[in-house]
């Protein structure tokens, strides 16, 4: 259950999870486009690194997706600073609203 995505948003990036290993042989941009193929989520795509893809949900907040496995990790170690950082600090990072498997929706930078 997630505040920001719907069920059918959960499924396709649980689909794309369930295929993903298909592509780590490819190149950035191959497996980034894959994944915006299987996924055909309605929000707006930013841009991607090596390890995630990331779409705007236009309420100030961005998803980003596993296109590997470090990806998946990438999400939740992001999650677990956030979640660890010392009160001080938070300020210098960005929120972090969400987390699933394989996703992590914060603040838009
Ligand atoms: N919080 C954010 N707000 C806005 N854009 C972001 C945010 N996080 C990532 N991006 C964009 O998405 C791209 C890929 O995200 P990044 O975290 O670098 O993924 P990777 O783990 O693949 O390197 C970034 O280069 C940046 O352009
Ligand atoms: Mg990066």
């Amino acid at each position: 259950m997630s505040v920001f995505l719907s069920n059918w948003d959960i499924q396709s990036i649980n689909l794309w999870l369930s295929k993903m290993h298909h592509y780590k042989d490819t190149s950035k941009s191959q497996r980034a486009n894959e994944a915006d193929i299987i996924l055909q989520l309605t929000y707006p795509k930013i841009g991607n690194g090596r390890h995630r893809i990331v779409f705007d949900l236009n309420n100030g907040y961005v998803l980003k997706v596993a296109l590997t496995k470090k990806g998946i990790q990438c999400n939740e170690t992001e999650f677990k600073i956030y979640d660890h950082c010392r009160a001080d600090l938070l300020k210098h990072l960005c929120r972090v609203k969400e987390v699933g498997h394989g996703w992590i929706i914060m603040k838009k930078m």
